[in-house]
């Protein structure tokens, strides 16, 4: 609890110090907690007080608690050269990263297992086309692999930084850079790829994640953070989706009016908010007990962003969602998991069902009827793009 920049810079290592900390500086020992808890910079009236109880300058605590505001890095700037002249001789960053060994090979991927940070350490820099990550959320869940999901906030923000800065050196020019995570973190991802690389979308997808909470807003949504690297074009191909419709008439849920016939026969503008991506329930898909993310939206993904034989790099393997709808889609891939890889090696060994699913989900997108759809459309009376055209005939030969 106390291996934390915001209690070392107050010297404090255990209850009793911390208890004394808070009777000299009239701080409680709740709020003394409650700042690295949430990696928060202590409020106006703490901030002096601890200044005081320090005899520390103000700019000395946003140092010792790493809070470099605009204001912090102008002054570092400025001074670069003394300050890394000053500290160079004690400076040793070398991270010793756990290993990685290889697993097994497909006509399209590479599999590993062990630490992504060592493996991205041995990957060629600038020669990935699309990086998705879905890392661990710091939520306390249990992993196949025993890894620890419930550490110091500011511990989480750093580890994040770590191997968010080793995946943009892998991108190329034009790559393009996926994070899905709870809205809470990515904005200190944000925070981090908006120094490196072009914003794009913060894409909402709607899945209700956790029960109502007292006081709260419903969780109903992850983001997905989408960024590009560089000036050059990257890639994006259009997807579209279909109308949507009434599940049981087949009826239309807006009113077009006079505009139907101007709708894109290829479907509907796909928004930056998708309500379509299902959470993995069905047993005939679901591979292991948690965090499986749907093909679906790995099939949107690899599609929008990436071309046939284009390189992709998931850093978290989990279950191989990224790496079987990549081989699917006819891209190279490499993955990497810390965990089991028994999992992932059994998706390669059935693929047949799993490509179905890629099949049926590219068939019905990229038009604005599905033939699913058509279907109830006929049976109940509704519009279709060629009853229009056959009316407008018959009006103008009735005139
Ligand atoms: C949220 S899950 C990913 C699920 C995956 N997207 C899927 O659809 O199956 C995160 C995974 O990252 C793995 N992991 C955590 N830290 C890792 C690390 N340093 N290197 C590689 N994998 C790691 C965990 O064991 C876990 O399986």
């Amino acid at each position: 609890m106390y291996s934390n920049s915001f209690f070392s810079a107050l010297s404090i290592t255990n209850d009793a110090e911390l208890k004394y900390f808070s009777k000299i500086s009239n701080i409680t020992t709740k709020k003394l907690k409650y700042y690295p808890k949430y990696n928060l910079y202590p409020d106006v009236t703490d901030r002096d007080c601890i200044i005081k109880t320090l005899d520390i300058s103000e700019l000395e605590l946003k140092i010792k608690l790493g809070y470099f505001d605009k204001e912090l890095l102008d002054i570092l700037s400025k001074n670069a050269k003394t300050i890394v002249d000053f500290i160079s001789p004690d400076y040793n960053t070398a991270p010793i990263a756990l290993r990685h060994k290889h697993i097994f090979k497909t006509e399209y991927g590479n599999m590993y297992q062990g630490d992504c940070i060592s493996l991205m350490d041995k990957l060629e820099k600038n020669s990935v086309d699309l990086i998705f990550a879905d890392p661990p959320f710091n939520l306390d869940k249990k992993y196949e692999s025993g890894m620890n999901d419930k550490i110091e906030e500011e511990e989480y923000i750093k580890w994040t930084e770590t191997w968010v800065l080793k995946c943009i050196d892998l991108l190329k020019e034009g790559g393009s850079f996926f994070i899905w995570n709870l809205p809470k973190w990515n904005t200190h991802i944000s925070s981090i790829l908006n120094k490196h690389l072009n914003f794009k979308h913060w894409i909402a997808v709607d899945i209700k994640y956790r029960l109502p909470i007292k006081n709260r807003l419903y969780p109903s949504h992850y983001g997905l953070l989408y960024y590009t690297k560089g000036e050059k074009g990257y890639t994006f191909n259009e997807q579209r989706l279909p109308l949507e419709i009434c599940r049981h008439c087949g009826g239309d849920i807006r009113d077009y009016g006079g505009y139907k016939d101007q709708l894109n026969p290829s479907g509907i503008n796909l928004t930056d908010v998708w309500f379509d991506i299902p959470p993995v329930r069905h047993s005939k898909y679901k591979t292991r007990d948690s965090n499986e993310l749907s093909m679906k939206l790995l099939e949107r993904i690899i599609s929008l962003s990436t071309n046939e034989n284009d390189v992709v790099f998931d850093p978290f393997g989990g279950s191989g969602t990224t790496y079987v709808v990549s081989e699917i889609l006819k891209r190279k891939w490499i993955g990497v998991e810390i965990g089991d890889v028994e999992n992932i090696k059994n998706r390669f060994d059935s693929l047949e069902f799993q490509k179905e699913y890629i099949n049926n989900v590219q068939n019905n997108k990229n038009k604005l009827f599905t033939e699913e759809m058509r279907k109830l459309r006929t049976k109940n009376g509704q519009w279709l793009p060629e009853t229009l055209v056959k009316k407008r005939s018959k009006n103008k030969a009735n005139k």
